[in-house]
């Protein structure tokens, strides 16, 4: 009896605590903010997933500071909603929105297309639209999911519009990855996961591969004044988690200890504009810190992956 008062006493304890040093967690979880104040009036930015979470805030301060932003996405509606809000909060007509399904190579290389035709320069490329835990299944190009979208899907576009980057100069390329691609690997055996499947690990993998892909691509644009930077943007609430109903679940009880997608853009804002940042390329950040997690093994794959993804995607030279 005397146990079981002690263990209720000390579970009250131990949730009064939580809730008194909430504000303080939730000040830590939210990071910093930009404090950059530079403009990009004249300057033509292209944000992947920008119809909802991140890639909307992101989107929203970016037009803020007077770009042309293109919103990348495969919803249309849900882009025009997103920019309509966009245009009327900043004032910046210069918010539109363009067709990219990065499932899909065909609708990848039509969106490069009309970019290219349309568009005399690009200043920044924010690769942001990702997927996570989502069952077993195949892009158009027969590519698993996670692999295909986070990352082919992103490394062809790159490719598509690394030209006009290079014309653009300076210009920035920012890869959103995340921390969980410290579990990632890159599975040469069975890159698309029909052998085995995890769909947790299947996010992983192709958050490294953001990571691997960044680090290669800065080596090779050096001195054409195109970086390319990555970044974990925290743990942000937003609808990234919308295929797991427990992780749905856990980030609603879990919700104050979360980003706002509003603090979570703060990264890729960040690394789009700040002006120390203006040369440093190749490395991957979580808020203003750089961190070089990258030990032998994973540059050995590296080398290896970007074979095998060039193979993987077609035609796509540097
Ligand atoms: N949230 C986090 O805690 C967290 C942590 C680390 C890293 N990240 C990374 O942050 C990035 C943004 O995620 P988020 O949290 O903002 O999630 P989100 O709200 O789900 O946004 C993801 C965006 O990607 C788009 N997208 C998905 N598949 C696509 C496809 N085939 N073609 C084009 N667009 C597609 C989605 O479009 P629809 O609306 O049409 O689905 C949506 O706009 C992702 O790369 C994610 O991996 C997030």
């Amino acid at each position: 009896m005397l146990n079981c008062l002690a263990t209720v006493l000390g579970l009250f304890i131990c949730v009064l605590l939580l809730f008194m040093a909430a504000p303080y967690i939730r000040r830590y979880m939210a990071g910093g903010v930009c404090k950059s104040t530079t403009k990009l009036n004249g300057k033509v930015v292209v944000i992947t997933g920008a119809n909802a979470g991140i890639g909307k805030e992101t989107a929203r301060d970016l037009a803020q500071r007077g770009a042309r932003v293109i919103i990348a996405c495969r919803d249309m509606a849900k882009g025009e909603a997103a920019a309509r809000e966009i245009r009327a909060e900043t004032r910046n007509q210069q918010v539109i929105v363009k067709k990219l399904d990065l499932a899909d190579t065909k609708s990848i290389r039509e969106f490069a297309e009309n970019f290219l035709a349309e568009e005399k320069a690009l200043h920044i490329l924010i690769n942001n639209a990702g997927v996570m835990l989502c069952p077993y299944s195949k892009t158009a190009d027969g590519f698993e999911m996670h692999l295909g979208v986070n990352h082919l899907g992103h490394f062809l576009l790159t490719f598509l519009l690394l030209e006009c980057l290079k014309q653009s100069a300076p210009a920035r390329i920012v890869n959103v990855s995340s921390l969980a691609h410290h579990a990632g690997r890159i599975r040469f055996h069975d890159l698309q996961g029909e052998k085995c499947y995890n769909w947790g690990l299947a996010y992983c993998h192709s958050k490294l591969a953001n990571v691997l892909f960044t680090r290669e691509l800065a080596r090779r644009l050096q001195g054409t004044g195109v970086t390319a930077n990555s970044l974990h943007p925290g743990s942000v609430h937003s609808e990234l988690v919308r295929h797991s109903s427990l992780m749905t679940l856990l980030w609603k009880i879990f919700y104050f200890f979360l980003k706002t997608p509003r603090e979570g853009a703060q990264t890729s804002v960040y690394c789009a504009v700040a002006e120390e940042l203006e040369s440093v390329t190749g490395q991957y950040f979580r808020w203003a810190e750089v961190l070089d997690l990258l030990w032998w093994g994973r540059r050995v794959q590296l080398r290896c992956f970007w074979g095998v993804r060039i193979r993987g995607v077609g035609k796509v030279r540097l």
